[in-house]
C-alpha cells in the first residue's frame, strides 16, 4: 500500500532523512515512533504530498508517486501535527469550508459533516468557534476534517499528544475502528505503549533511518532474547550451578540466595535444553524464564545509538 525506498530529504545542507526505507500494509495500523527531530513529521509531510524530497523513491496504492506532484493527494487524510489558528471561524463553517475544496455542499453534504462530528464526539461543539475549543477537542475536530473525503489512507501526526488518558483511549478505540473499516493509518508517537497496544505493527525511526520494524511481539522477543535468564532453585543449587558454569551458551552467572540470573546466549530450544540438563544434574526448580523488558526501555535500548539497526 505504502513503499518508501531510500528517502532522503535535506533541509538546507541538514539531512533530516537519511535513506529511510518503509513498507506499509494494506490494512495496517502502523504505530510510527521515535525521539525528537527523528523525522517523523518529515516522512508524514512527504507522503501527505506537502513536501518534496532530493532522491528515493515511493509508492502510494501501487502508483509511483513523484515527488513535488501530489499526485495522490486524494487518497490520504492528513493531520498535521500542530493545530492552526482560525479566527471567527465556527466548528462546522471550517468542516464545511474543507467539505468544499472536495466539492461536497448542500444539505445533504452538511449531514455527513455533522455526522462526521458527532463521530468524534464534537455534535454539540458544531456552533462553538474553532479557536475556543480544548486542545484535545481540536486534535478530534482535525481528524474529522482528515476524514471528510473518505480517503484510505490516514495519516496522523501525533494525534493524541495533549489528551488525557480517558480522551486517549477514545482515540484509540476510533482509530481500531477506521483501520477496521479497511484503512492504512500510521499514527506517531513518541508513546510506545500507547500505539503498541493498538497497532499491528511498529517502526521506530532515529536520525532520519529506520531502526527497528515488525509487530509488537516480534520487536519484543528479538529484545527479549538478550534479557537474562531467571531461575528459582528449591534444592539441588550448587549441581545447578555447576552445569551453568560448565555451559558455553552462558555468561555473567550470577545468584542472589535461591534466585539465580544468567545471560544465555541460546533460543527456546537451547533453553528448554538447559532445563533438562539441570534437573538431570538433580537440581529442583520451582521458575525458569526470560526476564522480559518493558517497551519504553526497549525504546531507550533503540535509540541510544546503538548498533542494533535490523528489520524484524
Ligand atoms: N522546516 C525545517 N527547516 C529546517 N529543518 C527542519 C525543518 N523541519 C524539520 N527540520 C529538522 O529536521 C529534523 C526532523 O524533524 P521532524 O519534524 O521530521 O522530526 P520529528 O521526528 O517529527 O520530531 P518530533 O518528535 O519532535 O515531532 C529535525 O532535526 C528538525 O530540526
Ligand atoms: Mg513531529
Amino acid at each position: 500500500m505504502i513503499k518508501i525506498e531510500q528517502m532522503v530529504k535535506y533541509y538546507g545542507s541538514f539531512p533530516a532523512l537519511n535513506g529511510l526505507s518503509l513498507q506499509i500494509d494494506k490494512g495496517e495500523l502502523f504505530g510510527f515512533v521515535g525521539p525528537n527531530g527523528a523525522g517523523k513529521t518529515t516522512t508524514m509531510k512527504i507522503l501527505a504530498g506537502l513536501l518534496p524530497y532530493e532522491s528515493g523513491e515511493m509508492w502510494i496504492d501501487g502508483e509511483a508517486a513523484v515527488s513535488g506532484t501530489g499526485s495522490w493527494k486524494e487518497k490520504i487524510g492528513y493531520m498535521p501535527d500542530f493545530f492552526g489558528v482560525y479566527d471567527n471561524l465556527k466548528v462546522m463553517e471550517y468542516m464545511e469550508f474543507y467539505a468544499s475544496i472536495y466539492g461536497m455542499e448542500g444539505h445533504g453534504a452538511r449531514e455527513y459533516l455533522y455526522e462526521l462530528l458527532d463521530h468524534m464526539g464534537l455534535s454539540d461543539k458544531a456552533d462553538a468557534y474553532v479557536d475556543h475549543l480544548s486542545r484535545g477537542m481540536k486534535q478530534r475536530l482535525c481528524l474529522a476534517r482528515a476524514l471528510i473525503h473518505d480517503p484510505p489512507i490516514l495519516i496522523l501526526d501525533e494525534p493524541a499528544s495533549g489528551m488525557e488518558p480517558r480522551a486517549r483511549y477514545e482515540l484509540r478505540e476510533i482509530l481500531r475502528q477506521l483501520s477496521a473499516e479497511g484503512r492504512t493509518i500510521i499514527v506517531s508517537s513518541h508513546i510506545l505503549p500507547d500505539l503498541a497496544e493498538m497497532c499491528t505493527s511498529i517502526g521506530i525511526i532515529e536520525e532520519g533511518k529506520m531502526v527497528v520494524k515488525g509487530t509488537v511481539e516480534q520487536i519484543m522477543s528479538r529484545f527479549n532474547a538478550s534479557n537474562p535468564l531467571v531461575m528459582q532453585f528449591t534444592s539441588g543449587q550448587e549441581e545447578g550451578m555447576r552445569v551453568l558454569k560448565e555451559n558455553p551458551l552462558t555468561q555473567n552467572i550470577a545468584s542472589r540466595g535461591n534466585s539465580v540470573s544468567v545471560i544465555f546466549h541460546g533460543g527456546a530450544e537451547e533453553e528448554a535444553d538447559l532445563l533438562a540438563q539441570l534437573i538431570r544434574a538433580g537440581a529442583m526448580i520451582s521458575s525458569y524464564r526470560r526476564e522480559e523488558g518493558n517497551l519504553e526501555e526497549l525504546f531507550l535500548r533503540l535509540t541510544e545509538g546503538g548498533d542494533q539497526h535490523a528489520e524484524v
